[in-house]
């Protein structure tokens, strides 16, 4: 939900101002995703490094945005049957916070529509490491051998083991980077990127997006639908290189 800063400061305005507008644009982007019944919409609200890099006054204020936006919006995700998780350090967080989220998932676990995570204290990097810690904890305790580790194995350690691999990465104000986001699980998403700062952005928005991603031709590393192979089996091995 990048591009909060940049709306405040096109208008003049502080930049807590921006970070108060972008959480009003969440429950437009939730209530559109739930319209659609999208089965999980995944939303980048706090990463690891906002809340070691940005000044305290800031961090703080978006932790009682959060605390704020939970309260006055679970009766709105009851209303659109969206259940709420959460991914990321969440721990680390203050306790009064940890606890409105807790309450906020309680209250919204018996709904059966689109799965609103929002990634808290995020980090992939931080998430691959706690991974790997807990996939060592299971070879110490000889639940798996070395050798049998797979792809699997990993991603069940992942924060996301409940949730498919996202199908598409929408990223907002324009900027061309992956910002430590969900790394591992993103290796065949398509990526939708906007010049629209977050604040901007509603669920009309992301239907565009939508429609964008419905018009790609995913390959995941194959061929096109209905391209066919070149028989190359008896090209003699002098000729597979042009000199
Ligand atoms: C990035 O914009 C945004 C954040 C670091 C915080 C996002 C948080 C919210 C939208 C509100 C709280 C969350 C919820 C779910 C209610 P930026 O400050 O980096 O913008 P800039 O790059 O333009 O400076």
């Amino acid at each position: 939900m990048d591009g909060n800063g940049r709306w405040a400061g096109k208008r003049r305005l502080k930049r807590f101002l921006g970070h108060q507008q972008g959480a009003e644009a969440v429950h437009f982007v939730v209530e559109t995703a739930s319209r659609i019944d999208l089965p999980w919409l995944t939303l980048y609200a706090f990463s690891l490094e906002n809340n070691l890099r940005r000044p305290k006054t800031e961090v703080s204020f978006l932790m009682r945005l959060l605390s704020a936006y939970l309260t006055s919006n679970v009766q709105r995700m009851n209303d659109n049957n969206v259940r709420i998780h959460y991914v990321g350090r969440t721990h680390e967080l203050p306790n009064e916070v940890q606890e409105r989220m807790q309450w906020a998932a309680e209250a919204t676990q018996q709904n059966t529509g689109t799965t609103l995570t929002l990634a808290l204290n995020y980090g992939a990097r931080s998430e691959l490491v706690d991974a790997f810690k807990r996939l060592y904890a299971e070879i110490e305790q000889k639940h798996i051998r070395l050798d049998d580790i797979t792809e699997q194995d990993i991603q069940r350690h992942l924060y996301t083991a409940h949730m498919p691999d996202p199908d598409l990465l929408i990223r907002t104000s324009g900027e061309m980077r992956i910002s430590n986001y969900l790394l591992w699980q993103i290796a065949y998403t398509e990526i939708f990127v906007t010049n629209r700062l977050w604040p901007d952005f509603r669920g009309l928005h992301m239907l565009e997006a939508i429609e964008d991603f419905q018009r790609r031709e995913r390959r995941y590393g194959g061929l096109s639908d209905g391209s066919e192979s070149d028989d190359v089996t008896s090209l003699p091995a002098n000729q597979l290189v042009n000199s």
